[in-house]
């Protein structure tokens, strides 16, 4: 088989550049170790930042999105038993965010590959890649127990952090930079109206809380817990108890409960790998970097590769250029690194460590001047709802 950009992994990252690259007319396989339905029912982010949910639209798989995703303006920061809303659209000219689930983005990007007659292979086994120092870089997998390979001009890590790609790459090739943090986020996908309109980011003595939703009817909620707990040691009642004791306000605000549907506890990681590509193997997305949730950025950082790549393969095919390609990490990093620099800001200012006493009063302060100051709350703004992408 031979296809011009074999792409590993049918995440948010594998889709859209396969998605991208057919609307400029370059082929692509994607190889997907998993299910097609394992995939378009993993639980995960739900922020997509106004330039990636412009970015969807423009490219025709928007349609499903703009009529069930919500728009939001705003979101809440919680603390000392109170709600400073910050005014996202007033600070950045109007932008907004959507909240709109991963997995629908992934339905709606599989159905529109599909729907076009693209390639995608679910429930591979055993993916190598190979050859990656020459101009033909070639992917060996087996499909129905039977060994396949394919041959191609390119090869997309888009694999996630626990992929083959990255580790692939020849050792003393990468740099990699990485921070663990000292907690761990539980979170629960409930059948319960959502308690706020607005995202709220609580910050409390016993730990951080986060309140999200899917839809008018589905909660998405996630607290602060020990990265070594169990799932096992959090019933649904211990769950909804920590939750309403984190949330409390001075006004008696009350969380709203109903049936958990889904439950999961993900470990916190800042990691980036540079560079982002090795001979014709290309990183994109949670391959290359991971940044802890509280930024709601990970999904978005994946379509900002998405985006340099495609650039990049348009102006090699187009117009037989190298440079971008040769640019591509350095272009990826310069964004990756803001992103990791807010996405760990957050985190630290909202959770509660064993550091100390000193560094909560210093969180608080944080707190306290990012919700008094216009400058301060503007910074937070401009990074969450997604900082402008640089001229290619
Ligand atoms: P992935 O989604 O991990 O996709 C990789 C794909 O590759 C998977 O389908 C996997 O099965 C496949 N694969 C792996 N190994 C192989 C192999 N050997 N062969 C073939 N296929 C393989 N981000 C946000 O922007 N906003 C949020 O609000 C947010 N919240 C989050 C909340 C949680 C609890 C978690 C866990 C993450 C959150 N994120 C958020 C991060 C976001 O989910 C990821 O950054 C995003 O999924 C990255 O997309 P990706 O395509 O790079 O990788
Ligand atoms: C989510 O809805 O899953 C979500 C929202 C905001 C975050 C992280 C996750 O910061």
């Amino acid at each position: 088989m031979r296809t011009q950009v074999g792409i590993v992994g049918a995440g948010p990252a594998g889709l859209l550049l396969s998605h991208l690259l057919h609307l400029r007319g370059i082929d692509s396989v994607v190889l997907e170790a998993r299910s097609r339905h394992y995939c378009e029912t993993r639980i995960r982010a739900g922020v997509l930042e106004q330039g990636t949910a412009d970015l969807l639209v423009a490219s025709g798989v928007g349609g499903r999105m703009t009529r069930e995703g919500l728009v939001h303006r705003g979101i809440v920061l919680r603390f000392g038993g109170r709600d400073h809303r910050i005014d996202l659209s007033e600070l950045t000219g109007g932008r907004t965010i959507l909240v709109y689930g991963q997995h629908e983005v992934v339905k709606d990007l599989i159905a529109a590959r599909l729907d076009a007659g693209g390639e995608i292979f679910f429930d591979v086994e055993d993916v190598a890649v190979g050859d990656l120092d020459t101009a033909a870089p070639r992917i060996r997998f087996r499909r129905g127990g039977e060994a396949r390979e394919l041959r191609c001009d390119f090869i997309a890590g888009c694999d996630g952090f626990h992929g083959i790609c990255r580790p692939s790459i020849p050792p003393g090739v990468l740099t990699i930079y990485e921070h663990a943090h000292p907690f761990a986020w539980l979170g629960i996908l409930a059948q319960a109206p959502p308690a706020s309109a607005e995202l709220i980011y609580a910050s409390h003595a016993r730990g951080f809380a986060l309140l999200s939703m899917r839809s008018p009817e589905v909660s998405r909620l996630y607290l602060q817990c020990e990265p070594a707990e169990a799932i096992g040691e959090w019933p649904d009642d211990r769950i909804w108890q920590e939750l309403r004791r984190r949330f409390e306000t001075d006004e008696g605000w009350t969380l709203r409960d109903g049936p958990v549907l889904q439950k999961g506890i993900t470990a916190m990681r800042s990691f980036v790998a540079s560079p982002m590509q090795h001979g014709r193997l290309f990183l994109l997305g949670d391959a290359a970097h991971i940044v802890p949730p509280t930024g709601a950025k990970g999904l978005n950082l994946a379509a900002a590769d998405v985006r340099v790549f495609v650039e990049a393969l348009d102006a090699f095919y187009a117009a037989g250029r190298t440079d971008l390609l040769a640019g591509y990490s350095a272009a990826c990093l310069r964004r990756v690194w803001k992103v990791q620099r807010f996405s760990w800001w957050m985190t630290s200012m909202l959770h509660r460590s064993a550091e100390g006493e000193f560094f909560d009063r210093l969180h608080l302060a944080e707190l306290d001047y990012v919700t008094s100051s216009r400058a301060a709350a503007t910074a937070l703004a401009e990074n969450y709802v997604g900082l402008p992408f640089a001229p290619a």
